[in-house]
């Protein structure tokens, strides 16, 4: 299937209407930007080099006014115990300023990221939320790639199996819900790829393709905080994830959904395709 065919189904709720989208330099937002885009949006994109901050609510008016629709992400994670507020005000703030469609990235089977979630319900927008499962592109772009370059990922998943979801198919399915917003209000979707895998699984997938010898050392999470600290993380943030990491990789997530071919028509995409993509495009060093 071709890019185009993929994006049919979105092409046609574009018109013109212009959607907010945070993270716009990250992971998910970079790409929801795009296919947004492509599908006929204009998009604002929002990040702090373009004086969207969410940590200071003075920038939030200027980025949202006479928009249509934004795609909410919370910086560092979801869970943060500052992001009901951060999510609640910026919402309650798009609602005021007729920006009413609201979808946010949330997590799958992340019980920290309940209040996020409840903070948008409560807005008064007409909110979807996103919850997906651990992004493929973590192994690529992000915090484990320098271990994967070296030849050794350190990680506290054990040996958990994970539906690891590519972002472009967030970034698809956030397209087609703004494009046919009426039919996703109020939904709760649970993206997830095609595929159950552990971290053993995904490593030796990517040092197959690479020709390199990686391998997967599995760690207890609060081993895994301390060596975070010693990067230079903030106690918090690595209290944070290890909290995170305890509960979510305890085999809570290890089942499909069929969220991504129910809004996009299509399978998700394989973590195989993925990891020959970013091979290809450099992205462990190759
Ligand atoms: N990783 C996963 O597997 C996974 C799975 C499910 C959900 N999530 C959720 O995904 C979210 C992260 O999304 P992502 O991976 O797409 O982001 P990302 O790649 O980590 O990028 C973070 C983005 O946030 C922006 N940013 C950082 N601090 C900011 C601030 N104070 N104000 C405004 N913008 C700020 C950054 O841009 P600037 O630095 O240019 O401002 C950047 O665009 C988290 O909420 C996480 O819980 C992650």
């Amino acid at each position: 299937m071709t890019r185009n065919e993929e994006n049919a189904a979105v092409t046609a709720g574009g018109n013109g209407t212009t959607v907010v989208v945070t993270g716009a330099s990250g992971r998910t937002g970079s790409r929801v930007a795009r296919a947004a885009g492509e599908a006929g949006f204009t998009v604002r994109a929002a990040s702090r080099a373009r004086g969207f901050d969410w940590g200071d609510a003075s920038t939030w008016e200027r980025t949202l006014r006479g928009a249509d629709a934004a795609y909410l992400m919370y910086p560092t994670d979801i869970g943060d115990p500052a992001a009901a507020e951060g999510i609640g005000a910026l919402a309650r703030e798009a609602v005021k300023l007729g920006v009413r469609r609201l979808v946010l990235l949330s997590a799958r089977g992340e019980d920290q990221a309940l209040p996020a979630e409840e903070a948008l319900k409560g807005s008064g927008a007409d909110w979807t939320v996103v919850r997906a499962s651990w992004f493929a592109q973590n192994f690529s772009e992000g915090p484990l790639v320098e271990g994967i370059a070296h030849g050794e990922l350190v990680f506290p998943a054990g040996e958990v199996r994970e539906p690891f979801v590519d972002v472009r198919d967030i970034a698809d399915v956030v397209t087609a819900v703004l494009a046919d917003g009426d039919r996703y209000t109020g939904r709760t979707l649970r993206l997830t790829g095609p595929r159950l895998l552990t971290w053993r699984e995904a490593v030796a997938e990517i040092a197959a393709e690479t020709g390199r010898a990686i391998t997967y050392t599995p760690v207890p999470a609060p081993a895994y905080g301390e060596a975070l600290t010693g990067f230079g993380v903030p106690a918090g943030e690595a209290a944070l994830l290890v909290e995170v990491f305890e509960t979510l990789l305890d085999g809570r997530n290890a089942h499909l959904t069929e969220d991504v071919r129910e809004v996009l028509g299509r399978a998700p995409r394989d973590f195989s395709a993925f990891v020959r993509e970013a091979a290809a495009a450099g992205a462990w060093g190759n």
